[in-house]
């Protein structure tokens, strides 16, 4: 059985709204609703857990209603992130499960990363969806000063699924829990650390699976939903070098 967990238990601090900001409205709907709705349309998911923010179980349940049959439960997130991904595992019985985990915040997601998630679960006990930077990486030191500038070939940025089987995921949470000095860190960071035998995949995201953490995001992704709405960019392909340097090269929507 594959499981879609949501992971919506923060407050939203840096957004800095009385609600927390996955319960934003954007394009039409809250930013949840639209990460549960790719959850619910996506044939690769049997069952979605929401974790939400504790002491907003009801609100969400009352929000969700009854439009989105996939959600088992909706259920108190806990204080830091991995605590909620630790209760999420603790609601989940069966090892044999596969558990796609989402931030709530990315509602930008596409149908088909989910579903490259769960192909490469086939083959893989974790898997994480990455980029390419585009940015050049820098390394610095207590002081701001530049230690070292990694090849960016061979780096990736993070983003959200993170997908795998529970039983190994479980594992890796229970190698933590005993470990005094552990460190918070993605749920990829915790097998690698804890469960370094265990390969980690990563299949390709996307740039527009944007994570909502500043105030200017909301309005990115408002502006990504009218795009997304808007239909396909093209860029012209008929237009001509000179017409490119005159700078009459425009981007159409819905080609
Ligand atoms: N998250 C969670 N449980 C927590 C903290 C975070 O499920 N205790 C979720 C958030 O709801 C979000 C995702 O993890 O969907 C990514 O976290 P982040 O962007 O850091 O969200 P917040 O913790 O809400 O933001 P901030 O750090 O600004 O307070």
């Amino acid at each position: 059985r594959t499981f879609g967990v949501i992971l919506a238990g923060g407050v939203g601090t840096r957004v800095g709204l009385k609600v927390p900001k996955q319960l934003v409205k954007v394009a039409g709907k809250t930013i949840l609703e639209h990460t549960v709705t790719v959850f619910e349309q996506a044939p690769e998911i049997d069952e979605i857990i929401v974790m939400i923010t504790p002491g907003w179980e009801s609100r969400i349940r009352d929000l969700l209603g009854d439009r989105y049959p996939k959600v088992g439960a909706v259920l108190a997130g806990g204080e830091t992130r991995n605590e909620t991904t630790r209760l999420a595992i603790e609601a989940i019985g069966s090892d044999d499960a596969k558990l796609i985990m989402h931030d709530a915040v990315r509602p930008l997601l596409d149908p088909q990363i989910i579903a490259d998630c769960v192909t490469a679960l086939d083959s893989y006990a974790a898997v994480d969806v990455v980029i390419p930077s585009a940015d050049t990486l820098v390394e610095v030191d207590d002081h701001d000063i530049i230690t070292a500038i990694p090849d960016r070939s061979r780096f990736r940025r993070g983003q959200t699924p993170q997908a795998f089987r529970l039983g190994v995921l479980r594992e890796a949470y229970g190698r933590a829990a005993r470990d005094y000095s552990f460190r918070a860190t993605d749920d990829c960071g915790v097998v690698l650390h804890y469960m370094p035998e265990v390969p980690i995949k990563t299949v390709t995201g996307a740039e527009h699976n944007i994570k909502v953490t500043y105030p200017v995001d909301l309005y990115i992704a408002d502006r990504l939903f009218q795009l997304r709405s808007a239909g396909t960019p093209t860029y012209g392909t008929a237009a001509s070098r000179e017409d490119a340097l005159r700078g009459k090269v425009f981007v159409v929507f819905g080609g």
